[in-house]
């Protein structure tokens, strides 16, 4: 018998067993919920297992793949792991892992990208069938047999309410200070039985510190002792720098206009390494007492709040380089009193962005001179990660910033394109989009206003001039338009990249 101090409840010592005899209980075709959230809080162990489970099944001729959801992405024990072994059948909702991205790309794994807000709505609506098996990571177990969460909350309330069988990860690398940071809320519930979401600022708790379980669903409990995986930010760039300098003079603009308070308004700060940088950026900015309310806690926002700059954050998740999670663990009595973590339904919860006015502030892959945003679909057809949480914090927020580098792929790309060739933020969902060029405030703009606005302050120079070129010509198009295109040539750019590998002509 284990005498693990993170597990204060006899019951759950007596469900004790390998990762290896966890798997076991996992049979071909389930639909597993695990936990996992930008690369925290995932579970280290028995995906691994299940993984080589897979792979001993495929070499013996018989089939055997599996269902997962999760919060978002995850690391490689899990998504890499169960991909690489051709394990994964069906996956939700997000997902950034190479290995994965290319099974979903070649077709062999089938994949639902969706706003991270409805994940766990959508679960109890039936929409999505039938959840098998919970394996949630926590980091303990209360005497009572209440389960502490670890350094992600993402999806796992759900799982572990809808789930018939439950396997436990205990993560002793969690830090024990994790206990008491999180805020689950149980207050959700279907049409017409709804109500409001009691959460008035981003610092309201509304729920409680641990979640339920029944205790007759657990069918195994696995001790592990890892380190979160999340890939490293690089420090910012010269390009990163400037994106943020213009995200900056834009707010302090709008301070000053008297449209936002001196401490802004509660943020969102996308995943990547540019809405880092504008996490540095705001260190030195002149606002006070700033809060976030956002989906996961990058480094950039730990220096923040040891800045004092950010007096608290609210988010489901780190999100963390290696060093910071550390760093983190380490220091974490200082922190627990200023982060809250929540479930993904509420972090992103498109009732609490609108009620707190956030600042949304996410990455792009392209954006059209008109302002529509691709965020998922290189050249319109290979997904890159997914939208993500930027959907519900776009649509909803106070103001809805999108920011790029103006060219990808060491300048064979441009990020503004006559035509994007996806779309997963309408021109009305986006109001500003900065490059390291310069910032076009699109509100209250028509279609060729903003397209003037796009072109001159957003896109590189060596594209600017063939941007300017094809909006002169679709103007004058025969069809003319409220947003006038040139249909046969609006993705003639994405095809010559698709050709050749550059969008420059020859
Ligand atoms: N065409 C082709 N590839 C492009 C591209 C374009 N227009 N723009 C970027 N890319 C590629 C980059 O080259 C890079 O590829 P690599 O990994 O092979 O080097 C990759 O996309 C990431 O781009 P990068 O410039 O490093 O930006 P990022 O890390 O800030 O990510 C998104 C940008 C759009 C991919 C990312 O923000 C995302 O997934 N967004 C959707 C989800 C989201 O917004 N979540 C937050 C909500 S809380």
């Amino acid at each position: 018998m284990s005498h693990n101090p993170r597990l204060r409840h006899p019951k759950f010592r007596e469900k004790l067993m390998s990762a290896e005899d966890a798997a076991m209980l996992i049979a071909p075709g389930a639909v597993i919920g695990m936990s996992g959230f930008t690369g925290s809080g995932y579970p280290k162990a028995v995906p691994q297992a299940l993984a080589k489970r897979i792979e001993d099944e495929h070499a013996a001729g018989r089939p055997f793949k599996v269902s997962i959801w999760t919060g978002a992405s995850t690391g490689p024990e899990l998504d890499g792991a169960l991909a690489k072994a051709d394990g994964i059948e069906f996956r939700l909702p997000y997902n950034s892992d190479p290995i994965a991205r290319e099974r979903i790309n070649s077709g062999q794994m089938q994949y639902f990208d969706m706003h991270l807000s409805q994940v766990a709505p959508m679960a109890w609506m039936g929409f999505l069938g039938k959840l098998d098996t919970a394996v949630i990571e926590i980091s303990g177990v209360t005497e009572d047999g209440a389960l502490i969460p670890s350094s992600s909350i993402g999806n796992n309330k759900t799982w572990l309410e809808q789930a018939d069988k439950i396997i436990l990860e205990v993560n002793r690398w969690q830090s024990d200070a994790l206990d008491g940071m999180h805020d689950i809320y149980y207050g959700t519930a279907l049409p017409p039985h709804r109500v409001p979401i009691p959460l008035i600022k981003p610092d309201d708790r509304i729920g409680q510190a641990h979640f339920n379980v029944d205790p007759d669903k657990i069918v195994a409990v696995v001790e592990t002792d890892g380190p979160d995986r999340n890939a490293p930010f690089s420090p910012p760039d010269a390009v990163a720098e400037a994106i943020a300098a213009h995200i900056i003079d834009f707010l302090e603009n709008e301070v000053k206009q008297g449209r936002i308070p001196r401490g802004l308004l509660p943020l969102q700060s996308g995943v990547g390494n540019v809405p880092n940088a504008v996490m540095a950026g705001l260190i030195e900015a002149p606002f006070d007492q700033m809060t976030a309310f956002t989906e996961v806690i990058q480094d950039g926002m730990l220096d923040m709040i040891e800045a004092g700059s950010l007096r608290m954050a609210s988010a489901t998740a780190f999100s963390l380089s290696p060093e910071k999670a550390e760093y983190f663990n380490d220091n974490a009595q200082f922190f627990r009193d200023k982060l809250i973590m929540r479930p993904q339904e509420i972090s992103n919860h498109p009732e609490l962005v609108r009620r707190l006015g956030c600042i949304a502030m996410n990455g792009l892959i392209e954006a059209d001179i008109y302002g529509n945003v691709n965020s998922t679909q290189v050249m319109g057809s290979r997904i890159q990660n997914g939208i993500g949480g930027s959907g519900d914090f776009a649509r909803n927020g106070y103001v809805s910033i999108f920011m790029t580098p103006s060219v990808a792929k060491g300048g064979k790309i441009s990020a503004i394109v006559p035509m994007a060739a996806h779309v997963d933020h309408i021109a009305q969902d986006v109001q500003v989009i900065v490059t390291e060029q310069g910032l076009a405030d699109l509100r209250g703009l028509s279609p060729r206003q903003r397209a003037e606005k796009i072109i001159t302050n957003c896109a590189h120079p060596a594209y600017r001039d063939m941007l300017r070129d094809y909006y002169e010509r679709a103007k004058k198009g025969s069809f003319g338009g409220h947003a006038p295109n040139l249909l046969g040539e609006a993705l003639s750019w994405h095809e010559r990249f698709v050709q050749s590998r550059s969008m420059l002509p020859d």
